[in-house]
């Protein structure tokens, strides 16, 4: 009789034992099913500058909160203030992401992060921009004696639809949602578990977990300090914001310049959002960089006509303007100390070297800014100058009514109409935003900024994500070019007028020039909706070995860190050297240059049958802060931009169940319990081990 208790009793401890086993193993198989993978790769970020920090992050492991999607502004404030299973991470759509209800969220414990789902149905109001943006980099802060020192931030704005999200700083994570399964997945979860009556809810609960843990804090200062000081080089910290302005003279600067020689032919090559993996920038930045591409394209036929009239013409695209300036001001400060585009050398085997360039040498300005918002079937331009500097000197006054007759005139002649706008006391605006202002810092040369706006910003997306080639009402599709899209056809005329100005005031023609429009338009779609387009890849040279990069998606217009987004950077080099440059003889080992020499080569591996080497005046300018390579710079003086990216691991998103917290405990508390007595059994069973292990039973039936 005892034998068979025993035997019995082995059995079934036995089989608990294994049973155990096997519930454990597949344990990774549930939190599969529990945890569901959404789209997490547009996170918003941390920056920081001098004195501050901005964007988002989350704790090291994630924040997690209950799933909450408001139906409107009164049910947010509701959930926040007042609801039982917080935290919660809000689930919203672009009309209720306000600045409203993020600093309300802000500044509340129940809030742990929000995830902006949008469809992509429609465009709304959205810059995340300031009302006047750099203004306190800009020209009028800096000469802040004059009567428009305070004009945009007191009288007027330019950005009126700016909410200044992108210089908030958040201490949960805000991630976009874009991808319609990752939308979905969240709005079903959510009408499973949590949607009825909230007072009603019950356990167990959907939740998010979002993951966006940075690396820095504080200011730059700070991070920078701590980077350099980390035992362990691994911390990354932060980076400093760094990329490459570009600047192709239209024939080659070798020997001494001449005064009032160089007309600068100016855009800005970037933009920015709050979240990463997405800036189109599409008024704020492709529109202009785009039509500097096809004037420079244009007027490459004119070489030699325009060197007869002892005049050259320099394009610059700038990089990092959305962080105070950065590239004009990293322009202007080398200038300034005699080193641009390179420090000089003196050395015989760089007799070749490409001129010193400074403030002297500038005849006129012209800048590009946001010009691609139209209505209607005639192209709209509007100039603007500096008025101190047109009221104050007759010679810079002169020069300004030159361009704009220059302007008007070709105007005329491609349906573009040009006007200088007055504000509402029928005065002159000061300039709008623009990079002429780091140079008017320094010099009162002649400057004109052209821009789609009277006033107040045409776009209102500027700094959004929403940016796009809908807000442009771009219409070609992703892989081909639409010959009826409007704004190819706009920006064509713009293109055609300013080349057309720019060689009359050279010299002195009124043969009429025009742009290729076809090109702009494969330009716009490379830009503004494939990054993997036949242009762009031709253009890529050996970055083309980038995969990753060449897929179908918008350029990136981000400026960054170093070697962040050179891949765009670069293309838009060798898209302009190939314009305004020659395609020479030679293998790919021949295609190399001295980097001082005022003639730059590079190869294309995919233009022509075998490649071909391109010889031509375009180079890089590195874009870095002064304030990062004086010693001893003062962070918080606002003298120089001072912007960083913190560094990161990873962004991810995910969806699970949540149970009731008390049942949570319950579960923790039961599981120790159990370990306990699988230790008292165990220990229990050694003792007895020779009675137990007489026969193997078989737990055939687990
Ligand atoms: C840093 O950014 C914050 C927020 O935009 C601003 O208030 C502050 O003046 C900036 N600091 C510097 C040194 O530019
Ligand atoms: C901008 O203006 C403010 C207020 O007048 C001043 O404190 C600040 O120093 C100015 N910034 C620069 C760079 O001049
Ligand atoms: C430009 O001209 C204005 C008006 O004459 C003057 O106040 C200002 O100081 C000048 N700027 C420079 C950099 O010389
Ligand atoms: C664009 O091209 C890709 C690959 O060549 C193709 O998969 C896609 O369907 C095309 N899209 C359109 C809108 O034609
Ligand atoms: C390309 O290379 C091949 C082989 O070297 C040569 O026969 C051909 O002529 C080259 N084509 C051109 C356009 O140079």
């Amino acid at each position: 009789m005892a034998m068979l208790e025993n035997s019995d009793l082995k059995m079934s401890i036995l089989f608990f034992f294994f049973c155990t086993l096997i519930g454990f193993s597949s344990s990774a198989r549930v939190a599969d099913k529990i945890y569901d993978d959404i789209q997490g790769d547009m996170a918003c970020f941390k920056r920081f500058n001098g004195t501050h920090e901005i964007g988002c992050s989350s704790d090291y492991f994630g924040n997690v909160g209950v799933l909450y999607i408001p139906q409107n502004e009164t049910d947010a404030e509701n959930a926040i203030t007042n609801g039982k299973h917080h935290p919660y991470i809000l689930a919203v759509t672009p009309t209720l992401f306000t600045r409203k209800l993020l600093m309300t969220a802000k500044n509340s414990e129940n809030v742990k992060g929000i995830v902006l789902l949008d469809s992509q149905l429609k465009q709304i109001e959205s810059s995340a921009s300031t009302t006047c943006p750099s203004h306190e980099y800009g020209l009028y802060n800096y000469s802040s004696g004059s009567k428009y020192s305070n004009y945009c931030p007191a009288t007027e704005s330019w950005n009126s639809a700016g909410n200044s999200l992108l210089y908030e700083s958040f201490n949960f994570p805000i991630f976009l949602i874009q991808k319609e399964e990752s939308i979905q997945a969240i709005k079903s979860c959510f009408k499973t578990y949590s949607s009825s009556d909230p007072s009603q809810l019950e356990w167990p609960l959907c939740a998010i977990q979002l993951h966006s843990n940075m690396f820095g804090t504080t200011n730059s200062e700070v991070c920078l300090r701590r980077k350099h000081n980390a035992v362990l080089a691994a911390a990354n910290y932060c980076d400093e914001i760094h990329d490459y302005n570009i600047i192709a003279p239209l024939n080659p600067m070798v020997g001494e310049l001449e005064d009032s020689s160089v007309i600068v032919i100016a855009a800005r090559a970037d933009a920015a959002t709050m979240f990463d993996n997405i800036s189109p920038g599409a008024d704020a930045a492709v529109t202009g960089l785009v039509t500097l591409l096809a004037v420079a394209e244009a007027l490459s036929s004119y070489k030699t006509e325009i060197a007869q009239s002892n005049k050259n013409i320099m394009f610059v695209l700038f990089e990092g303007e959305v962080w105070d300036y950065l590239g004009s001001t990293t322009m202007t400060y080398d200038m300034n100390a005699g080193k641009f585009p390179i420090k000089p050398s003196n050395s015989s085997d760089d007799s070749d070297q490409v001129s010193q360039f400074n403030f002297n040498n500038i005849d006129y300005f012209l800048e590009l800014s946001q010009i691609g918002k139209q209505s209607g079937s005639k192209s709209n331009i509007y100039l603007y100058n500096d008025p101190i500097s047109d009221d104050g000197i007759d010679e810079v006054n002169a020069l300004n009514k030159k361009v704009r007759e220059a302007l008007i005139s070709s105007g005329n002649i491609f349906n573009v109409s040009v006007t200088k706008p007055v504000d509402k006391n029928s005065e002159s605006y000061p300039l709008p935003p623009s990079s002429v202002q780091s140079f008017l810092k320094y010099i009162n040369i002649s400057g004109t900024v052209m821009a789609d706006h009277a006033g107040d910003y045409a776009n209102r997306q500027y700094q959004s994500y929403m940016d796009d080639y809908k807000n442009v009402d771009y219409t070609s599709s992703s892989n081909a070019t639409d010959e009826s899209d409007k704004l190819h056809q706009h920006l064509g005329r713009i293109a055609s007028t300013v080349a057309s100005a720019v060689y009359k005031l050279t010299s002195n023609s009124d043969t009429p020039i025009e742009a290729n429009y076809t090109l702009i338009n494969e330009l716009l779609l490379c830009f503004l909706r494939d990054v993997n387009c036949t242009l762009f890849r031709e253009h890529a040279g050996d970055l083309l070995g980038y995969t990753g990069y060449f897929t179908q998606r918008p350029a990136k217009m981000y400026a960054s860190v170093f070697r962040g987004e050179d891949i765009l950077t670069n293309i838009s080099l060798y898209l302009m050297g190939h314009f305004l440059g020659d395609a020479v003889n030679g293998t790919k080992e021949d295609c190399v240059s001295n980097s001082k020499s005022a003639i730059q080569k590079f190869f294309l591996p995919l233009v022509g049958e075998n490649g071909t080497c391109i010889e031509s005046t375009a180079r890089l300018h590195s874009a870095i802060s002064p304030a990062f390579t004086i010693p001893g710079y003062n962070f918080s003086s606002g003298e120089y931009p001072t912007w960083t990216e913190s560094g990161w691991s990873v962004t991810k998103a995910r969806l699970f169940l949540k149970p009731n917290p008390a049942e949570e405990v319950g579960l923790v508390v039961g599981g120790m319990l159990f370990i306990i007595f699988t230790l008292v059994i165990s220990y229990w069973a050694n003792e007895k081990a020779d009675v137990l292990f007489e026969r193997m039973p078989d737990p055939a039936f687990c």
